[in-house]
Parts: structure tokens; sequence; C-alpha cells
């Protein structure tokens, strides 16, 4: 990888029968922070999201709302608009499954899976949960009941189209093997190639049931099952298989940024794609969906990351606890650099992750309150006092500790951009957040042990004075661009204060030095206020 390979990223296409919650946010925070990360480091990012629209579980809801499926998606996607503008979410393209070029897309690869010789008719007789829109065998049961949604299948009987997906257990068991980071984290990739070793079923891949759907191009009674119809988005959205551009004139209104490619847009995003989803769905985006693309006779996508799932205090997060975390509200309450911080270091990343009050609390104080503001406002208050708000040039302590401190810092500094690309790379959000925090703890206690408040006050200090000041305008200038992919509000109004256009490519920016002497910083603003126990501010 370098800092010109593209990379395209994607988040599942949600279903539209509800409205989204922490679980569907969190994917998408990452896949923001991912590509506003990557777009800081000057690559070529196209960040992809959207909805879900077909299948059973979309007609059920629609049904019970007593209305049409198009208009019950046309008014949840609205909903998921809001809620990704409310946090910001800079996503590229929002394809809809119901957009029309899609559905092309679904029905070119259809005919080609058919030509290719790997659909067949068959009886179908399954257990089927609708909630997952996947169906089960007795041995995945437990207790006769779906092991996610622990309701009872419906059990379905009809004739329809099957996929030969047992022909592609080998091929699937070699592309792992040839590129060993294309499922992660790697327990996500050993479950897969376990469940690969036991060898694959075809699978029914079409409906006659209802018509909510994509219908084949040759027999339209019968409409794609709704996983084979999503999944081609990742595709469709590029332009697959046959327009060279971005659908972007197609979904206008829908698209933020035009991406102005030389040639092909598949060709150009897809050898570097990589689906964000999680870990209930990493079968979909594995097995299934990588085999629709080899029969195709495409490849597979670079990469799929797999995360966890949140549990909200101890318990399972659902409506009928009624203990539904809501994106929308916690950000109202405690602002979107909150939300999105939370989910970044206590998210489920790596593994499942509980979803705690007194944790969120303890933790926006610490790193965000007592840690990050009290270091940009205090830093920025001092060099308004004693030097008029303009960056004194660089010196060095008259005192061996004090410069030991200072050497340490520059150190801190210079080394957080490699750092940074490697958490970032290796999708631990977590540990590139950490690395941000270890600075400014550093800082804080280089304030607390230089004590400019002090040497202030003393005229034969006036050197080691300046060696602080200048020293802490280096780090707020590098804080305010290391944080503009995990706290972009912050990072912008950090920006304000400093004067500084948030602009540059990463790896020039977190320098030491390179915020230069003389340059005049602004007002001094305070970036956030400690919460109580309770959730309330003490403003
Ligand atoms: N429509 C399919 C995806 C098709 S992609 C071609 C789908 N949609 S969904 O609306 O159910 O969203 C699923 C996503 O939300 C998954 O990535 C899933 O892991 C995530 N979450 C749902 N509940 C969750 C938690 N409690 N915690 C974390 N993420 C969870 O599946």
């Amino acid at each position: 990888m370098t800092a010109q390979t593209p990379i395209y990223i994607t988040t599942p296409l949600y279903y539209v029968n509800d409205e989204l919650h922490l679980g569907h946010a969190t994917t998408t925070v990452y896949a923001d922070t991912l590509a506003r990360f990557w777009r800081a480091c000057g690559r070529p990012v196209l960040f992809l999201t959207g909805s879900d629209e077909h299948g059973q579980k979309i007609h059920k809801a629609a049904s019970a709302a007593g209305t049409t499926p198009k208009d019950f998606a046309d008014r949840i996607v609205q909903k998921f608009f809001e809620l990704w503008d409310a946090l910001d979410i800079q996503y590229d393209v929002f394809i809809r499954t119901t957009d029309d070029f899609h559905k092309r897309a679904v029905q070119a690869l259809f005919t080609r899976l058919r030509d290719g010789g790997h659909i067949r008719k068959d009886r179908y007789n399954a257990l089927y949960c609708v909630e997952c829109e996947t169906n089960y065998t007795e041995k995945d049961l437990l207790d006769g009941k779906c092991p996610i949604h622990k309701t009872a299948p419906q059990q379905v009987s009809e004739e329809n189209y099957f996929f030969t997906l047992s022909s592609f257990t080998q091929p699937l068991l070699d592309h792992i093997a040839a590129n060993p980071d294309c499922i992660v984290p790697e327990p996500r990739r050993n479950e897969i190639v376990g469940k690969l070793k036991e060898g694959l079923n075809d699978i029914s891949v079409t409906r006659t049931t209802f018509d909510w759907g994509v219908p084949l191009p040759w027999e339209p009674s019968h409409v794609v099952w709704v996983w084979w119809d999503a999944l081609v988005n990742y595709i469709s959205g590029l332009g697959w298989p046959d327009s060279p551009a971005l659908p972007t004139d197609a979904i206008q209104g829908r698209s933020r940024h035009a991406h102005e490619v030389a040639g092909n847009a598949f060709a150009h995003w897809w050898p570097s794609a990589v689906h964000l989803v999680g870990k209930d769905i990493l079968w979909h985006h594995t097995v299934v969906w990588w085999s629709q693309l080899l029969g195709a006779g495409e490849k597979p996508p670079r990469q799929v990351f797999a995360h966890g799932w949140w549990q909200v205090e101890g318990d399972k997060m659902s409506k009928t606890l009624g203990n539904v975390i809501k994106p929308q509200e916690v950000a109202a309450k405690y602002g979107r650099d909150a939300l999105r911080y939370h989910i970044l270091r206590e998210g489920p990343a790596k593994g499942d992750a509980d979803w705690r009050q007194a944790a969120f609390v303890t933790r926006f104080n610490a790193d965000l309150a007592n840690g990050l503001g009290n270091l940009l406002n205090r830093s920025l208050n001092m060099l308004g006092k004693y030097f008029d708000g303009k960056v004194p040039p660089e010196t060095a302590f008259d005192q061996p500790a004090l410069e030991k401190a200072r050497l340490s810092l520059i150190d801190r500094v210079n080394g957080l951009y490699p750092r940074l690309v490697a958490a970032i790379t290796n999708f631990d959000l977590d540990a590139a957040c950490e690395a941000v925090i270890e600075l400014v703890r550093e800082t804080n206690a280089f304030v607390n042990n230089a004590a400019p408040f002090k040497l202030a006050k003393d005229p034969a200090r006036a050197k080691d004075l300046q060696a602080s000041m200048h020293a802490l305008c280096q780090v707020d200038f590098v804080l305010c661009h290391a944080l503009r992919a995990f706290l972009p509000d912050a990072a912008n109004r950090i920006a304000t204060q400093l004067a500084v256009p948030l602009d540059g490519v990463l790896a020039d920016r977190l320098r030491w030095n390179a915020l230069g002497a003389g340059h005049q910083t602004g007002k001094a603003e305070p970036l956030f206020m400690r919460l109580e126990a309770e959730g309330n501010t003490d403003a």
C-alpha cells in the first residue's frame, strides 16, 4: 500500500424495515473514520453505503403499516439520510437496491451465472428465518429456533432456482489460503475456514411466493433472494457490468462527492474493496458473495472486516427490552463527537462490547474534557497572555529535565503518523485514538511539570517559558490534524481556535514545527464540558 493506492470502503446496506440504532451507526462510524483517515493521508477513497429494500421482511413491515413496500422504503430511507446527516457521515455514494441500475446489474449477474452453468431448478424445502432472510438446517437451530432471533423459522416448500454453492468450497479455501488477510480479524477467518471445511450445500436463490424483489430476466414469476440482490450493490454501485462511470448521475442528490477516475470505475476501485460488516453477516459477505463473484468471473473483494455486537448494560439490545440505543439521541445530548468517540474506544471492533453509561461518562470526562479540552484551553489561554497569541520561535529549555521532556514530546509527535497508519491498517480504531490521547496525556503532564504559569512570573526563566509555549503550540497543531478522522467537530473547532486551515496531508501535518513561529492564533473557547455522572453538564 502506498499513499496513492485507492481504497473502496463499504458498509452493509441496512434494511428499511425499521429505524437504525447503535449497531448500524457503529459499522457506519467505523467506515466514515477509515474514509476520513485515508482521505487525510491523500489516498483516493470511495465510501459507499445505502439501503436494502427488497425481501419478505420489508414486505411484511409495509403490510403491517398499511402501505406498499416502495412507499414504506421511501419513508424509512429518509430517516437514514437524516441520521447520517446528523452524524456527519461523509459517504460518497448512497445506493438503494430499488435503483434501476442496480436491478439491471443483479439481472446481468444472474444471467452470467446461468450461462456459466451455476444455476439449476429444484424443489426447495427449507426452514427460513424472515428476520435473517436466511434458511437454516435443523442442526443450525437452537431448540427449533433461529439462533439469532430466537423465533421459529417458516417451513418453505417451492420449486425454484438453486446456485451450485457446493462447487465453490475448494476455490474459496484456496482464495483464503492465498490471501490470509482477506477476512479480518483472524478468529473470524478461522470461523469461516472451519465452516468451509464442513462443506457447502447448494442454495436456493429465487422465490415465487411473493413479488417484492428483482424479477429473473427469463422467468419474472421468480424474484431474486434478497441477499443475492443486495450483495450485488458493491459492484453495481461502481457501474458494473457495463457502465464505465459511477452511477452518480442516476442517484443525483444522494451521492456526495463526484469522483473523476481515468478509465473504468469498476476496474479502478474494485481491487481495493474493503467491506465492513457485523459478525452475523460475515458468512453472506464471504461464502455467498465471493461464490457469486467467482461464478461470474470476477474477483472477490480485497478484504472483509467483521466486528462484534454491542450489548447494553449487559443485556441484548432489543426493542422488547426497551434498551435500544438511538444514535441521534446520544448525539443530540452529548455531541456527535462524544458518540463517535465512545464507539471508537469501547465499540465491538475486536469482539463483542457492552454499552455502559457510566463508562461513557468516565471516558468522556477523562479523555475529552479533562484531557484534550483542558490542554487546548490552558495552552491557548497562556499563549494569549504571555505571547499575545503568537507562536514563539523554537528554543531549548535551560533546565535539563524539562529539555528531556520536550525531546520526548518531539519524538511522540514525530512518531504519531506511522502509529496511526499502522493502527488504521489493522482496523484498530481504539489503538489509533489511544495514540492521540497518549500525546494529550504526556503534554498535560509536561504542562504540569514545566508550569509555564510559574515561569511567566520569573524574568530569568523567559527562555524556558518560550520553550514550553512553542512546544504546546506544536502539539495543539498536530492534535487538530490527528483528530480529523476521529473527532471531526473537535478538530474543526481546534483549527478555528488556532486559526489554521484543516487541510494538507497528514504526513506533512503530523510533524514537529509544522506550525511556523509568528503564527497568530485565535480565541480560546472551551471544547468539552465535563459531564456529571447522571449525564448532565455542569455548565
Ligand atoms: N440488509 C442486510 C445487509 C445486506 S449487505 C449487502 C442487513 N441489514 S441490517 O439492517 O440488519 O444491518 C445489519 C448490520 O447491523 C450488521 O453489520 C450487524 O452486525 C449490525 N448490527 C445489528 N445489531 C447490532 C448490534 N447490537 N451491535 C453491533 N452491530 C449490530 O443485515
